[in-house]
């Protein structure tokens, strides 16, 4: 069975996910973070861009009354461009780690990430990229029943266009960004036209303080 596939960002007001300098940590309040952390420990597998590791350097754990634990935690990385350096590879967890890649993956780097005790899966590509298609069904042959998606922008756009997610969550914390180049919560080229915006049914919101969490399921095949 393909995992249900949940999607969540924190993003200030005006829709931005990051400073232009890249800068995310923290948007969201700590009451809300709170909240993410029982998220992940709902969900199989969580995920994350190379971008983000890249410029955040994320644990992808679960943390909760000062212990730390971890579930599956996946990158889509299509070339190898992971940092050797990164937490997911070198931490007490690395061996749930996944990196998702593609045959543009040079061999060396697949061999130095395996060295660490981290998987890599090489998928079909799309333009060059993890097929993400190809990467919903392996990871339904792998029995992961559900899968976190936390961004960055550019997987989330990618996530919503091949159709593969489920829900649609966003925490909106009380800050303007602004700025052409700071990152928006999702990414990729964008529509042209109203009539093909993803849409979006049977919300559920919650406060964290000023923090609110809004919630979505999205619909599937759902042009106008
Ligand atoms: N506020 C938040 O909650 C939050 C959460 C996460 C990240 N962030 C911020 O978001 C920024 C990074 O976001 P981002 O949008 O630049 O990058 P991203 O979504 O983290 O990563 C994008 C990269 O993933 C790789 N990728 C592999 N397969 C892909 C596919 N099928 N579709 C799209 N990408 C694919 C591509 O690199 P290759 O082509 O090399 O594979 C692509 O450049 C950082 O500044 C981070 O701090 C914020």
């Amino acid at each position: 069975m393909k995992p249900i596939v949940f999607v969540k960002a924190a993003m200030s007001l005006d829709g931005k996910i990051a400073t232009k300098t890249g800068e995310s940590q923290w948007i969201s309040n700590e009451a809300s973070r709170a909240y993410v952390h029982g998220l992940r420990a709902e969900y199989a597998a969580i995920c994350v861009g190379v971008e983000t590791v890249i410029q955040d350097d994320p644990r992808l754990t679960i943390r909760h009354d000062g212990k730390e634990d971890c579930h599956i935690r996946m990158v889509l990385d299509s070339k190898g461009r992971i940092p050797l350096t990164s937490k997911l590879l070198n931490d007490d967890f690395r061996s749930q780690t996944i990196v998702f890649t593609t045959q543009h993956m040079p061999l060396n780097i697949e061999q130095q990430i395996l060295s660490k005790g981290a998987r890599v899966i090489r998928l079909k590509d799309q333009d060059g990229r993890v097929d993400l298609k190809d990467w919903i069904d392996v990871c339904a042959n792998l029995n992961i029943p559900s899968i976190y998606i936390e961004g960055g922008g550019e997987v989330i756009a990618a996530s919503l266009k091949a159709e593969i997610v489920d829900i649609f969550a966003v925490a909106i914390a009380p800050m303007i960004i602004g700025g052409q180049d700071a990152k928006g919560i999702v990414g990729g080229s964008g529509i042209e036209h109203l009539k093909d915006a993803i849409r979006l049914k049977n919300p559920k919101y919650r406060w964290f303080e000023d923090d609110l969490i809004l919630e979505y399921h999205v619909v599937k095949g759902n042009k106008q």
